[in-house]
């Protein structure tokens, strides 16, 4: 019989999981964080171990989508310190997200309290280095309260929930691991609606897209803009990337989540390889003058594109070492096995 192990604040055991063959799955831990919104103010509620929200049935976030979610991750570094990574840009997207709903802003304090008491209350749950996993983080934000009429809440919840994870696209990074996209013709949100946003409506609007490119064989849809189907817009929950000669490119448009992931990698591209970079609108026509492609997130990283298809047209790409530059940068940074130029790790103490 397994003796059984403790855990206390201060004390680095790890919790006995296969962290190296982590999917993308829930996996239930013991802490959530929760804050509160009432009567004009927020109140931290800390640490609470019911993995259950209990809220009012008329609630907003339930009947009106008055709801958000944010991302990102927390390593292990090789240094043996826990390092989360740009949590600060989270907090402001969140808080961007939240002003668009007609919500009250998180405090970018109290954002960055309740990431580290969860994670500090969580930490046998925290990957070791080196296993490929790392500690996803899961803010969210729900308007609550007993209503029937279309308005904002006047109460809302802020929790926070972590589970460790594995790769988002099965098999993760490498030059074997090219993946096949398909454009879609359905949107995922309007011109000028709610897409630069991490609103969860967005997430059911591509239920069906994706449904359909993975019944077709398709790891994911790609989304083009809204307006004129013309440009591309979003691959799945991820950005899009793609290097055209020396550049590396990246669509500009008002219905595209602003990646931090993607902010990243042309912040590396330019500040550390020096390589030239544009944010501006990409036809897919334009897919004919590109030498490589790939998609970019907190949950798939950068995943290299080997083949886009449109109906009866499709465009493929070979693997680019460029991809596997800002990988290993950008991982490095993160894990600590890089420095850190740009002041983007956050460590959190215990
Ligand atoms: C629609 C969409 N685009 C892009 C991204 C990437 O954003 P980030 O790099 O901030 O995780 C996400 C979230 O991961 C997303 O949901």
């Amino acid at each position: 019989m397994m003796e059984p192990r403790y855990y206390f604040l201060g004390e680095r055991e790890t919790a006995d999981l296969d962290f190296s063959n982590l999917g993308f799955d829930y996996v239930a831990c013991p802490y959530r964080f929760e804050a509160v919104f009432e009567h004009g103010m927020w109140r931290a509620r800390g640490l609470v171990e019911d993995g259950t929200v209990h809220i009012p049935e008329g609630s907003q976030c339930l009947h009106y989508g008055q709801q958000l979610f944010e991302g990102m991750k927390v390593h292990r570094g090789t240094d043996g310190k826990i390092y989360a990574f740009r949590p600060r840009d989270n907090a402001r997207r969140l808080g961007e997200g939240a002003s668009y709903l007609q919500g009250p802003p998180v405090p970018e304090e109290l954002f960055i309290r309740g990431i580290e008491e969860v994670v500090q209350g969580n930490h046998p749950y925290i990957p070791p280095h080196g296993s490929g996993a790392s500690l996803y983080i899961r803010p969210f934000y729900l308007g609550v309260g007993d209503n029937v009429g279309v308005k904002p809440a006047s109460s809302y919840i802020f929790r926070i929930f972590v589970s460790p994870v594995g790769p988002y696209y099965k098999g993760g990074f490498g030059p074997d691991q090219g993946k096949v996209f398909m454009v879609s013709r359905y949107d995922r949100a309007a011109p000028h609606g709610t897409g630069h946003i991490k609103a969860g409506g967005n997430y059911a609007a591509s239920f069906n897209p994706g449904a359909e490119a993975k019944a077709e064989g398709f790891v994911d849809a790609i989304y083009l803009d809204p307006a004129e189907h013309r440009y591309i817009e979003e691959v799945g929950a991820a950005n899009f990337l793609a290097f055209k000669g020396d550049s590396l490119l990246t669509p500009d448009s008002p219905s595209i989540l602003p990646s931090i992931t993607r902010l990243s990698l042309l912040e590396i591209a330019a500040g550390v390889f020096g390589w030239p970079t544009e944010t501006r609108r990409i036809a897919l026509d334009e897919l004919d003058e590109m030498s490589a492609a790939a998609c970019c997130g907190t949950a798939a990283v950068i995943t290299w594109i080997q083949r886009i298809v449109d109906g009866e047209r499709g465009w493929d790409f070979a693997f680019d070492e460029r991809w596997q530059e800002l990988y290993d940068e950008l991982v490095g940074i993160q894990t600590a096995t890089r420095d850190d130029p740009f002041g983007w790790r956050h460590e959190i103490e215990f």
